[in-house]
């Protein structure tokens, strides 16, 4: 009990940090640049966020696998078909965009960002705040038994 409260506070804790951060910049940082052509303000904003970001992520990763096991055991019953494990089958799926969009955007569009090349960039951060809120919403309705589209 004690580990499942300090598992789940930490993937709370994590969410914050990933979502809230993601929508600052997508919301307001992100539109600035963009109407003063000036990738810099972006760059300045990441720099920092990625100091707890990246943390948060790895914490989310880790927390999320172990309440995925708390709730569902092994790894091979969370590809079976009922509502709680189809959410996690979600969550994987965005876990495979969010970290797909980082690695290009941090390999391929970053190492040649200029302000012309913003708009690129523009679109990731738009797309990984996305799947952030997704996370969210698809997080807290397990604990209603999962989406009752899911439900069979
Ligand atoms: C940035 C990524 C993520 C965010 C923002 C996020 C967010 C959340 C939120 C807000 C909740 C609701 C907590 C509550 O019930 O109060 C949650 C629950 C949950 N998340 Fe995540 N999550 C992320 C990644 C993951 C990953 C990678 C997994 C593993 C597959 C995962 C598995 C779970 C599970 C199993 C729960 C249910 C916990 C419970 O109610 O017992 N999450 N998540």
């Amino acid at each position: 009990m004690a580990s499942y409260y300090t598992f789940l506070s930490l993937h709370i804790l994590g969410a914050t940090i990933w979502a809230g951060g993601h929508l600052v910049l997508a919301l307001t940082i992100l539109p600035d640049a963009l109407r003063q052509q000036r990738a810099a303000i972006v760059s300045q904003f990441e720099q920092r966020f990625e100091r707890i970001g990246l943390p948060a992520l790895g914490v989310q990763i880790v927390t999320g696998l172990w309440l995925a096991e708390h709730l569902l055991g092994s790894p091979d019953h969370w590809f079976e078909g009922n509502s709680v494990a189809r959410v996690v089958q979600l969550k994987l799926g965005l876990l495979a965009v969010t970290v797909g969009l980082a690695v290009h955007a941090r390999f391929r569009v970053i190492p040649k960002l200029s302000d012309a090349t913003l708009p690129t960039l523009a679109w990731h951060i738009r797309i990984v705040s996305l799947a952030a809120v997704l996370f969210v919403l698809a997080g807290a309705s397990i604990r209603f038994g999962g989406y009752p589209v899911f439900r069979h």
